[in-house]
């Protein structure tokens, strides 16, 4: 390990290699004056936090922590509200307060928040009425409205992307050490300050036990003195995206005093999505050359052969906490592709952190055309990713989940049926889970946990 820097590797390196899913800017000279911008902005994190999450990861790839993954498919600009941020941070420390129950370990919480803007769709245009367009590829990128300038790709929205990646993180990093901090507080643990009508009381009375059982642990370890209470209790968030527009991450793209190599401080953990993921692409170019940990989306196709090349290229040194494999296979799926790529990866001598995202492999289509995620294919594919793991003497080290801590209906099951789906569908890309179906899933979880702790 000399300067991390990989032979052949420069921050432009990337731009000689195909681009999957690549945006058409028509003005190069506003996307050259805007990339400039960037570029000579602050950081939205540091190389210090990137290196201590990859501590982290390592330490969750040999079962000492447990990663919870988790915000909305697409963040908007529009969204970017104190109350929506703080419900989507909510919902992330309650399901970790139920996990950390379970499982007798600390939660390594990362939320898909402040830059999940950029978008990879399956099509390039969408045709509405005969009218062909551009689809919409994120905030980042162009605008959701079906007009004809609405959908141009507008380098100006990078700028505005950045700008709302720092009000949320700037609000995220206040909350983490004042309101949420304090794991005392009484509206981190009430749900009735959430006013929820639609929770159940069953679900309400099994967290209000959760929590209340581990005040009371914690008081107890408090009153011994212990050192881990403050290791368990922390309320650290750490943030991800979708590693997707390297015009956008390669601006943010920085040696920094101090250290070797190159860090990309738009984000703790970028990672690389099921469809820019090709081995000889511009997204592997560029992300095996920068000192985050890098996730990788694996999907249903993906053969162990190029598995092993990814975590190969993506972690040139083979260093602890680096490589994040986000399996999204599928419930029907997950039990026939799944153990090939972990015994490959073994076989290989790899190690990497596993972590298993069972929104994109479940998704449906309703027969009115809503595109939705049935709450037990979710729950089946996290089940059987547990299986699968504990079976190969692999660690299944966490979850990613698109949720939201708003009351919405976009995924079936857990309280919604199909007709429910029209009355409050706001997702401009994937369906979500909502509050009550993402803390109903953490429980779900959690036994699953418990279970494997007795064994
Ligand atoms: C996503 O996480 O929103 C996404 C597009 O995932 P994938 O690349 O796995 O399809
Ligand atoms: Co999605």
């Amino acid at each position: 390990m000399t300067t991390l820097v990989p032979p052949g590797w420069s921050i432009d390196s990337f731009r000689d290699k195909p681009i999957a899913q690549d945006v058409h800017y028509e003005d190069a000279a506003a996307l050259a004056e805007v990339t400039r911008e960037l570029r000579t902005l602050p950081p939205l994190v540091t190389s210090w936090e990137v290196e201590k999450l990859r501590e982290l990861l390592a330490e969750a790839e040999v079962g000492k922590r447990f990663v919870l993954q988790g915000g909305d498919c697409a963040e908007t600009t529009s969204e970017t509200r104190a109350s929506f941020i703080v419900n989507k941070l909510k919902i992330l420390l309650q399901m970790s307060l139920v996990l950390i129950h379970a499982g007798h370990k600390p939660v390594l919480r990362i939320a898909r928040m402040a830059g999940q803007y950029a978008k990879p769709r399956s099509s390039p245009t969408e045709t509405r009425d005969g009218v062909t367009l551009p689809s919409y590829f994120g905030d980042l990128v162009n605008r959701p409205e079906f007009t004809a300038e609405a959908r141009r790709a507008d380098p100006a929205l990078l700028l505005r992307g950045y700008q709302h990646a720092a009000l949320t993180l700037n609000f995220v990093r206040t909350l983490a050490v004042g309101g949420f901090a304090d794991l005392h507080h009484p509206e981190v643990w009430d749900l009735s300050f959430f006013e929820r009508a639609d929770l159940p009381t069953e679900l309400r009375e099994q967290y209000q036990r959760t929590t209340d059982q581990l005040s009371e642990a914690l008081r107890f370890m408090e009153a011994l003195g212990e050192s881990t209470v403050e290791q368990l209790t922390r309320v650290e968030f750490y943030t991800s995206h979708e590693g997707l527009n390297l015009h956008y991450e390669s601006a943010k793209t920085h040696e920094v005093p101090r250290r070797k190599g190159w860090y990309d401080l738009t984000t703790h953990l970028p990672w690389i999505g099921e469809r820019t993921r090709a081995l000889t692409g511009a997204h592997v170019e560029f992300f095996r050359g920068v000192r985050n940990p890098i996730g990788i989306k694996l999907g249903p196709k993906v053969t162990p052969d190029e598995v092993v090349q990814l975590v190969r290229a993506l972690n040139p040194w083979g260093e602890k906490g680096k490589i994040v494999l986000i399996t999204r296979m599928g419930a029907a799926r997950v039990a026939e592709t799944l153990p090939k790529i972990v015994e490959a990866v073994g076989a290989a001598g790899l190690r990497v952190l596993w972590i298993t995202d069972p929104m994109h492999g479940n998704t449906q289509t309703t027969a009115s055309g809503i595109k939705t995620r049935d709450f037990d294919d979710i729950l089946q594919e996290i089940e059987t990713s547990f299986e699968v793991h504990e079976r190969l003497g692999t660690v299944l080290g966490g979850v990613h989940f698109e949720l939201t801590g708003e009351d919405v209906t976009e995924c079936i099951g857990g309280g919604l049926n199909v007709a429910d789906l029209d009355k409050k569908y706001v997702s401009l890309c994937d369906p979500r889970l909502n509050y009550r179906q993402a803390l109903e899933m953490a429980f779900r979880i959690a036994r699953r946990m418990k279970d494997s702790r007795r064994k």
